[in-house]
């Protein structure tokens, strides 16, 4: 299969497409704006196009690119995600990420390309009523990011209905860890990499909130390994060449067990072998107080299960900081 891969030169695409490499994929094109993207983190052999997609060129672009060369399938991760920002700027959120979504269904229709596999997030379920999350909960997002996601799976299964298009879209939990430095996170909004960063430079770490009802007080979340994550598209991919046509399927992408934010600090101590200070702040706006993945149907389906834990993941994470971060800290 001929792959074109969007925002492959960022965290998580760059672990799949270094993944889809060793499982064979020889032939692979990845556009990316390089907005956070490094294309360093590419291998030669891969064909790389700096495209923005919600450009006024998107759609032609991206049709020639998947007619020139004969695209069997599109794995879509490009998209913003810091949940903050889209509240700040939801129009460049909806731009960016919805926009981006339907000029690459109309390029895909235009050159009859059959496969899509999208990047999609627990963000889609809001703050559901219980704390185990299955692919039928109710999708209430809460948030800009949260709705753009969800509208492109809306636009995805419209596509599918209509003409044809064969799609998968994972809802992906809190994804974390890495291969090696160079593919590594380099952001630092998230809980694991914000930790990593507060070690680095011995400072504290804020705790959003002590008081959910949760056994320690503090959120619990799934965390799941991006080694893990990628090997969920791989398999997708390999469905998605048996499937038939205009089909599209949803799943959970997680490890089905959840962490509390006290039990990743206390991970990170052991695994780092240093005492990282906290305290305890107000509770973030929009933060759910317990979101886990039921994960039954990606196995039952696709026999997909995480296979590294909280513990392996926390030690990638130590083990490997980013790059252009071991650069700025000497
Ligand atoms: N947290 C802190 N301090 C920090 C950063 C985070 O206490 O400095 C806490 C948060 O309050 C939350 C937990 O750590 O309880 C995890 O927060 P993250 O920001 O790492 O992740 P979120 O759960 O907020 O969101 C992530 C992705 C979203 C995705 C969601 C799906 O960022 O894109 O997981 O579960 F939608």
């Amino acid at each position: 299969m001929r792959l074109l891969v969007t925002g492959g030169a960022g965290y998580i695409g760059a672990h799949f497409v270094d993944q889809a490499i060793e499982r064979g994929y020889s032939d692979i094109v990845v556009v990316d704006d390089l907005s956070t993207g490094m294309q360093e983190r590419l291998p030669a052999s891969v064909v790389f196009e700096k495209v923005d997609l919600s450009g006024a060129d998107g759609v032609d672009q991206l049709t020639s690119l998947l007619t020139e060369y004969s695209i069997d399938a599109v794995v879509h991760f490009a998209a913003k995600k810091v949940v903050g920002d889209s509240v700040q700027q939801p129009e460049y959120y909806y731009r960016n990420n919805v926009m981006g979504t339907l000029n690459l269904l109309t390029a895909m229709r235009f050159s009859g390309t059959p496969r899509f596999l999208f990047s999609s997030s627990a963000a889609v379920y809001g703050e559901p009523d219980e704390s185990v999350v299955f692919e039928d909960t109710p999708c209430n997002p809460i948030n800009p990011y949260g709705e753009t996601k969800r509208i492109s799976e809306l636009a995805i299964a419209n596509a599918t209905r209509a003409w044809g298009l064969n799609a998968v879209a994972l809802r992906y939990f809190n994804v974390a860890g890495a291969k090696n430095a160079l593919l590594a996170d380099t952001t630092t909004t998230n809980l694991m990499p914000a930790i990593r960063d507060r070690l680095s430079n011995n400072s504290s770490l804020a705790v959003f909130g002590d008081d959910y009802e949760t056994p320690d007080g503090t959120c619990v979340r799934d965390y799941v390994h991006v080694l893990d994550l990628v090997d969920a598209h791989l398999v997708s991919l390999e469905a998605m060449e048996r499937a038939s046509e205009g089909r599209f399927d949803v799943y959970n992408v997680g490890t089905g067990r959840g962490s509390s934010v006290l039990e990743v600090i206390t991970c990170f101590r052991e695994k780092a072998a240093v005492d990282l200070e906290y305290q305890i702040v107000e509770r973030r706006a929009g933060d759910p107080g317990a979101l886990t993945a039921d994960v039954h149907k990606i196995y039952s389906e696709l026999s997909w299960r995480a296979r590294l834990d909280l513990g392996d993941i926390v030690q990638s994470v130590v083990e490997y900081p980013p790059n252009p971060y071991s650069q700025s800290s000497g």
